[in-house]
């Protein structure tokens, strides 16, 4: 490659990383964030390796508009005697012994203006992943979502498909594509998701 070559390739490379920098700045916070959870829940473990399902504990994902997370004495179901040693399973019996709820931090999070039933989605048979991502081999399920800049250094070298966004635009894209291609009536009217 010629000199000037390589230096054009820098220029290149370089307002690749400013884009990337910025956009990662001003994204809007409607987008799945990172977080640190109070108890380092695997999901990975609890779904690939034990073949719980997602609506075991995600139990009201078919009958309203939020999917749920588990009770705590969901956990101690099994966790009263699996496991009973481990540092974070302490933790989880210790919210079970005060009969307090875990304050899970929450990842995906539309603005409050918006209206988002899981129930419709669930029933039509639209598999969480394809809004969540591959949530069954993640041991954080924020831990590959977020607008930070080595998640999008990694999305853009395709070692792993970009969380999707959550905007509008997503939104309108699917409920087209659906209404086309499977004869959904996903609405497209503002009114049905900004109600
Ligand atoms: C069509 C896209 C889509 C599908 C399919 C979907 N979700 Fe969601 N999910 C979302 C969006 C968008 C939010 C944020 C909603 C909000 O902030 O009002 C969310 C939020 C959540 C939350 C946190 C808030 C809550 O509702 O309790 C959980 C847990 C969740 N989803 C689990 C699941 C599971 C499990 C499935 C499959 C059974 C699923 N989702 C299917 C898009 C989807
Ligand atoms: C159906 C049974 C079952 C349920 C329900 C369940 N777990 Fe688990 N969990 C397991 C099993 C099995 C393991 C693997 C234990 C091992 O490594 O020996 C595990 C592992 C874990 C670990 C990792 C422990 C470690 O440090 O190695 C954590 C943390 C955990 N579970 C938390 C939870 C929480 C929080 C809930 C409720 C939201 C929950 N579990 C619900 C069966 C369950
Ligand atoms: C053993 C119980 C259990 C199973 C099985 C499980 N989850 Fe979860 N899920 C949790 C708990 C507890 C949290 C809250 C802690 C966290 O975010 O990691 C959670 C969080 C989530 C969130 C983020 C919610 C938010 O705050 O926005 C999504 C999305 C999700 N789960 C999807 C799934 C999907 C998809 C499956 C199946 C592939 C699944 N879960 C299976 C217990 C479970
Ligand atoms: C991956 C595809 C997909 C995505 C992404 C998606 N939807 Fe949908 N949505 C559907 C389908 C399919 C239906 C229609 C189901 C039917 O015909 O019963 C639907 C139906 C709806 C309905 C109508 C519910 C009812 O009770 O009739 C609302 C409201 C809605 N979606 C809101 C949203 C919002 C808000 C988002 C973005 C945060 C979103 N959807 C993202 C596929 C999607
Ligand atoms: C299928 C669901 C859906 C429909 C239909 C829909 N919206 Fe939205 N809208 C969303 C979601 C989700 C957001 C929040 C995410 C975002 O900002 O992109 C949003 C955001 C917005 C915002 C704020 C934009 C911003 O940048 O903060 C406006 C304004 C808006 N919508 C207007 C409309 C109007 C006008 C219509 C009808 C022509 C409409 N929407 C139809 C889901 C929808």
């Amino acid at each position: 490659m010629t000199k000037a070559g390589v230096g054009a390739l820098g220029v290149v490379l370089l307002a690749v990383l400013i884009f990337l920098v910025v956009s990662s700045w001003s994204r809007q916070p409607a987008a799945a964030k990172p977080s640190v959870q109070p108890i380092n829940f695997p999901h990975n473990t609890h779904v690939q390796t034990y073949k719980i399902d997602c609506q075991y504990c995600h139990a009201d994902a078919r009958r309203s508009e939020y999917a749920g997370l588990p009770s705590v004495q969901r956990c101690l179901g099994c966790h009263k005697i699996t496991a009973a040693d481990r540092p974070e399973i302490k933790k989880l019996a210790e919210y079970g012994a005060k009969g307090e709820p875990i304050p899970w931090t929450r990842v995906y999070k539309l603005p409050e203006f918006t209206y988002f039933p899981h129930k419709a989605h669930v029933r039509f048979g639209v598999a969480c992943q394809t809004c969540h991502g591959a949530v069954e081999t993640m041991t954080t399920v924020s831990a590959r979502t977020g607008p930070t800049l080595t998640n999008d250094l990694l999305n853009v070298a395709g070692f792993r498909a970009a969380p999707p966004p959550l905007t509008m635009g997503w939104c309108i894209d699917c409920h087209r594509e659906q209404n086309a291609t499977r004869q959904a009536r996903a609405p497209l009217d503002c009114i049905a998701c900004h109600h």
